[in-house]
C-alpha cells in the first residue's frame, strides 16, 4: 500500500508553471528521489506535500485518505522535512534549536529530553549541543537540521538537498543515516548529486519544467537508456526537453 499517492499535481504561480500536472506513489519504506535540473519544481513538489503550499489543482494521499484541511494537522505530525538551506536558528545551541522545534508536539517533559539526547548521539552531535549553529560547519548544521526533522519520530521524511555543497566526508556521513533511517522511515529527497541517487534511491522521478519526464528505479532507467550512468541519463532528458 501506497504511504503517499499524488495525482495530477499543479502549481502555478501566475503564468509559470512550476509543478504542471505530476503524478506517483511511494510505498513504505522507500527512499524516493525527486531529481532534475534547478527550478524543474522540486522543491515546490515537497513544499506541496508538506502542506506548506496550496496547489492550484490535484490531489494528495496519505495513507489512502486525501489531504485536507480538516487532517493536515494529523498529516504534519507524521511527516518530517528538512528544507533546502538554513533552517535553524544561528544563535541559538543545537540543543536549544531541538527544544524549540519539539515545542508544537508537546512532548512529555522525559520523553522530550530523551529524544533530544538519543537524537544527538544518533547524529554525533552530542558534544556539540551547547555550541551556537552559527559556528557549525555545512556538514554538522545539516545534521543537527536532520535531528530537528525527526523529534516527533515522523514516518515519512522529506530532505531537500540535505548533502548539497558538504564535503565527501560529510556527504557520507549523512548517506549512512539516511540508509539507516530507510529501516523505519520513507523517505522523499531531493538531489543533485547522481551518484547519490544511484546509491541511495529505490526510485527516482526525472522532473524537467515542473513535468516528471520518467519515473523507476536509477540502475534500470540508465540500463533502459543505454547510458553510463544517471548523469548521462539526465543530460539527455534534459536536453531532449530543450
Ligand atoms: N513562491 C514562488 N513564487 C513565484 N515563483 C516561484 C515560487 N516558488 C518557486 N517559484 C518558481 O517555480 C519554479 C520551480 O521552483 P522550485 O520548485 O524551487 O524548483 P527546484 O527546487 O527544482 O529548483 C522556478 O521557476 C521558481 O522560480
Ligand atoms: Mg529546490
Amino acid at each position: 500500500m501506497p504511504v503517499l499517492e499524488i495525482k495530477k499535481i499543479k502549481k502555478f504561480f501566475g503564468k509559470l508553471k512550476a509543478v504542471n500536472g505530476i503524478s506517483f506513489a511511494v510505498d513504505e519504506n522507500e527512499i524516493f528521489g525527486l531529481l532534475g535540473p534547478n527550478g524543474s519544481g522540486k522543491t515546490t513538489t515537497q513544499r506541496i506535500l508538506t502542506t506548506l503550499l496550496a496547489p492550484t489543482s490535484g490531489e494528495i494521499y496519505y495513507d489512502n485518505k486525501q489531504l485536507s484541511d480538516e487532517n493536515a494537522n494529523d498529516i504534519r505530525h507524521r511527516i518530517g522535512y528538512v528544507p533546502q538551506g538554513e533552517c535553524l536558528f544561528g544563535d541559538l545551541t543545537i540543543e536549544e534549536n531541538l527544544r524549540f522545534f519539539a515545542a508544537p508536539y508537546n512532548l512529555d517533559k522525559n520523553h522530550e529530553k530523551n529524544k533530544i539526547n538519543e537524537l544527538l548521539e544518533r547524529l554525533e552531535l552530542g558534544d556539540r549541543r551547547k555550541h551556537l549553529v552559527k559556528n557549525l560547519s555545512g556538514g554538522l548544521n545539516k545534521r543537527a537540521s536532520i535531528a530537528a526533522a525527526l523529534l516527533h519520530e515522523p514516518k515519512i521524511l522529506f530532505l531537500d538537498e540535505v548533502t548539497m555543497g558538504l564535503d565527501p566526508n560529510s556527504r557520507y556521513h549523512i548517506w549512512g543515516l539516511i540508509r539507516e533511517l530507510k529501516n523505519t522511515t520513507t523517505i522523499i529527497m531531493t538531489t543533485h548529486y547522481m551518484d547519490e541517487a544511484e546509491d541511495l534511491c529505490d526510485r527516482i522521478a526525472i522532473l524537467s519544467k515542473g513535468k516528471i519526464m520518467d519515473i523507476d528505479n536509477p540502475h534500470k532507467i540508465i540500463k533502459r537508456y543505454h547510458a553510463k550512468d544517471l548523469n548521462e541519463v539526465i543530460g539527455r532528458v534534459i536536453e531532449r526537453e530543450k
